[in-house]
């Protein structure tokens, strides 16, 4: 089955950059990997411990099954004044519940980030990677910056710059081996013991 990744962008503007860069990512996964972009952050209503009692408002219950659902999480965010945007951070904060057994725990999870700024929102990402541990994620402990966010996409989304294709490309390897399950885990790009290049496969421990 294919590892199903399920990406969240910060921002819920239109025309995000960092909405771009998670369909960007989608084209630059590893075989045997998919991508589902979540686009119902806006309607998550504020974090309130006092509505924590009864249902959870559906906004709420489809993001939790969502990320129950998802292999891995991928979020793409902007920085706002240094840190991260409040939607994003106010659905981590429901999705933190009930803390024990939250859809997070355990669950693979990376972090990339745009801004029109030159730093690429590195400070965003930081502070999300952060709320992501706590919570209890397996947060791969790496960023991709991308500064200058609107002089990096070709007119149908591409990344313009190979090398920053590159590291998200080997991000998302990263990402998606940590969400294989035990002996199905593949090394890309390893030499076989007869010299020729190719995926091998490898088995490790069970990590989760
Ligand atoms: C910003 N922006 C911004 N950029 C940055 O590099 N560091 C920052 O601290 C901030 N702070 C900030 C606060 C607020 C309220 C806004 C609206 C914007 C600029 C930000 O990087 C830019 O608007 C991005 O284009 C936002 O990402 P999306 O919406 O294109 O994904």
């Amino acid at each position: 089955m294919a590892v199903h990744v399920l990406a969240i962008s910060g921002s819920l503007r239109q025309d995000s950059h960092n909405t771009r860069l998670l369909r960007a990512a989608a084209t630059l996964l590893p075989p045997g990997s998919e991508l589902e972009l979540w686009g119902a952050l806006k309607d998550i209503p504020p974090f309130d411990e006092d509505d924590e009692t009864g249902r959870p408002h559906i906004a709420v219950a489809r993001l939790r099954a969502a990320v129950a659902r998802a292999d891995a999480i991928l979020i793409a965010t902007p920085e706002y004044n240094s840190s991260v945007p409040g939607q994003l951070k106010n659905g981590l904060d429901w999705l933190s519940r009930p803390y024990a057994s939250n859809p997070l725990r355990g669950r693979p999870a990376a972090v990339i980030g745009a801004s029109t700024g030159v730093f690429g929102a590195v400070w965003g990402q930081a502070e999300t990677r952060k709320v992501l541990t706590a919570i209890g994620a397996r947060t791969i402990d790496r960023e991709l910056p991308i500064g200058s966010a609107s002089e990096q996409f070709d007119e149908t989304g591409r990344l313009l710059d190979g090398g920053v294709a590159a590291q998200l490309r080997d991000l998302l390897g990263e990402l998606v081996q940590g969400a294989r399950p035990a002996g199905r885990q593949v090394r890309l790009s390893t030499r076989h013991d007869n010299g020729q290049r190719g995926p091998v496969r490898v088995r490790r421990p069970a990590v989760r």
